[in-house]
């Protein structure tokens, strides 16, 4: 990391929030291809706003935001601070944001040809980056789609821009990392002709969540649950995201990628390895990464003669949302109306080594799911021995232990106490743990102030993409293969995903966690009743 010495010696390398201590940028500059789209205007540039006004930021930095899209600094200026003002409503602040707006640039042009690279990019950012000092310490954001990854990488690198003369020079790609192993593979393959590994930042934002830091603290700072932590305890272990959003306006992505490649190729199967990965000999970016790829190089591939036993998808049909009526997936404005891509998926997988053999995790997400809902559950075994079952009816809950990851952070655990009174009565009752919100960066904020300061602890490895896509390629092929458009749709949009998803565990003499709690299942009714009276 020595290209980040550059810090001004004048400036604080921590900032303090609320109890926490938090390392402040150091000199940067961030070039945003696709600054004008949807992905940098939502949640990249109100990242960086949020960085600067919550002073996380060194003093030493510009944004060169570039796009096709013709228009001078101060017509984007304009769009951002309306956008700003948007979406961040009260968190929007006039002083924080003139300051913020003097370090934003606008440069357009077609980044798909190598020319404006040389041009606007080379001759541009030396004097930039005089004025600013950041010691030619670059990052470039790919914020465009896909299919432009390679062009941009390739261009860069041309351009001579992906060398690190000066200062660091890192590349920021965002899942999907390709849409199947080959291409996985291929992008790697342009991405390492002009940078080195050490240079690029794969994001999965999952990763950034501050509940997933959490587990690796709870699992490896605590010393009473690692022993649990394996087939003899746990009888299985769930993974759920599910969504109330839809597909907004993302119609040309989506109908590309359907629910596999959306949701489970990177931020499922990290969740997964998060929850299985073996205790790291360091906290250190590499060995908690090593760790993690092995949990995927342990997975069973899956038996594609019995995938229905494995894999079950659905695709959403008209239903409500939170007392709203909304149109069904293929009437979706540019959905085709025979569409066959799956907008949900539940999953059993199976890890083959010493710590999990013969424990299934069942893996689900969904687009118009009931309630917004991300969490991991862990389901220990029953007792061994049901020595109350003579004496009272009532069935012996297993104990549950919760990490909730959103909306709201924290993490619970179930177990059972004898109700007062001389029948022997049993009652479950909950150990709650919900994070304070102290300090309120979200995992776009993280993630952005890592790649600020060099550490890729929460950024992807090759390895470990090229291990994820070899697992899902053969299933999404059968699957596409095998769909017939007549059996979409299958679940209502608010509903908890199609009946074929809980026979899926259930024949396993096993249950999904509800989706809906009793208080959130009174919030559906009253807003549905709301609904209907308008
Ligand atoms: C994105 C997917 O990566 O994650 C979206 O492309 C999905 O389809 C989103 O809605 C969910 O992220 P979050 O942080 O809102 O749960």
């Amino acid at each position: 990391m020595e290209n980040l010495k550059n810090l001004s010696e004048e400036e604080p390398r921590y900032q303090i929030i609320g109890s926490c201590e938090i390392e402040i940028s150091r000199p940067f500059c961030l070039v945003i291809f696709g600054a004008a789209g949807d992905l940098a205007k939502r949640k990249l540039i109100p990242a960086v706003y949020h960085l600067y006004k919550d002073g996380l930021l060194t003093q030493n930095f510009f944004i060169f935001c570039t796009d096709i899209i013709e228009m001078d600094s101060n017509r984007y200026r304009e769009i951002i601070k309306k956008s700003l003002k948007n979406t961040l409503t009260k968190y929007f602040n006039i002083t924080s944001w003139e300051g913020f707006a003097t370090k934003l640039y606008y440069s357009s042009f077609d980044f798909t040809v190598p020319e404006p690279y040389l041009k606007s990019v080379k001759e541009q950012l030396p004097e930039l980056e005089r004025k600013y000092k950041t010691g030619g310490n670059r990052i470039f954001y790919l914020a465009v789609p896909p299919s432009v990854f390679e062009s941009v990488i390739y261009n860069l690198g041309i351009s001579g821009l992906s060398r690190e003369d000066k200062g660091y020079a890192h590349i920021v790609i965002e899942k999907p990392f390709g849409r199947d192993y080959s291409s996985a593979k291929k992008l790697n393959t342009v991405l390492r002709e002009y940078f080195e590994e050490k240079q690029i930042f794969r994001i999965d934002h999952y990763v950034a969540k501050e509940t997933v830091q959490n587990m690796l603290m709870f699992r490896f700072a605590n010393s009473i649950f690692e022993p649990l932590w394996n087939r003899r305890y746990i009888d299985h272990i769930q993974i759920t995201v599910a969504e109330t959003l839809g597909i907004e306006h993302r119609a040309g992505y989506y109908e590309e990628a359907g629910v596999i490649r959306d949701m489970f190729q990177s931020h499922m199967f990290q969740l997964l390895s998060v929850t299985a990965m073996e205790p790291p000999v360091a906290f250190k970016a590499d060995r908690v990464r090593d760790e993690k790829i092995k949990v995927l190089h342990s997975i069973r591939p899956f038996p594609l003669d019995s995938i229905n036993e494995y894999v079950v998808i659905g695709q959403y049909g008209r239903g409500t949302i939170q007392g709203n009526p909304v149109v069904s997936y293929r009437e979706e404005p540019g959905v085709s109306p025979e569409s066959t891509t799956p907008t949900f998926a539940a999953m059993k997988v199976y890890i083959d080594n010493w710590r999990w053999n013969g424990v299934p995790f069942y893996l689900r997400s969904g687009k118009r799911l009931p309630v917004r809902k991300t969490e991991i559950s862990i389901h220990f075994k029953q007792v061994p021995h049901m020595m109350f079952s003579k004496v009272m009816d009532e069935n012996i809950e297993p104990n549950i232990l919760v990490f909730r990851l959103q909306p709201d952070e924290g993490v619970s655990l179930t177990f059972q106490t004898k109700k007062p009174g001389t029948r022997v009565c049993l009652n479950p009752v909950l150990m709650d743990f919900s994070y304070q919100k102290d300090v309120s960066l979200d995992a776009y904020e993280w993630v952005l102030l890592d790649c600020m300061l060099g550490d890729q602890m929460l950024f992807l490895r090759q390895e470990g993409v090229e291990e994820t896509w070899t697992i899902l390629t053969p299933v999404i092929e059968k699957l596409d293969a095998t769909t017939e458009p007549g059996i979409f749709p299958n679940y209502a949009a608010g509903s908890s995903g199609p009946d074929e998803a809980n026979l899926l565990i259930e024949r396993e003499g096993r249950l999904w966690k509800s989706l809906i709690t009793v208080k959130e299942h009174e919030r559906t009714r009253i807003s549905r009743l709301r609904g209907y009276k308008k």
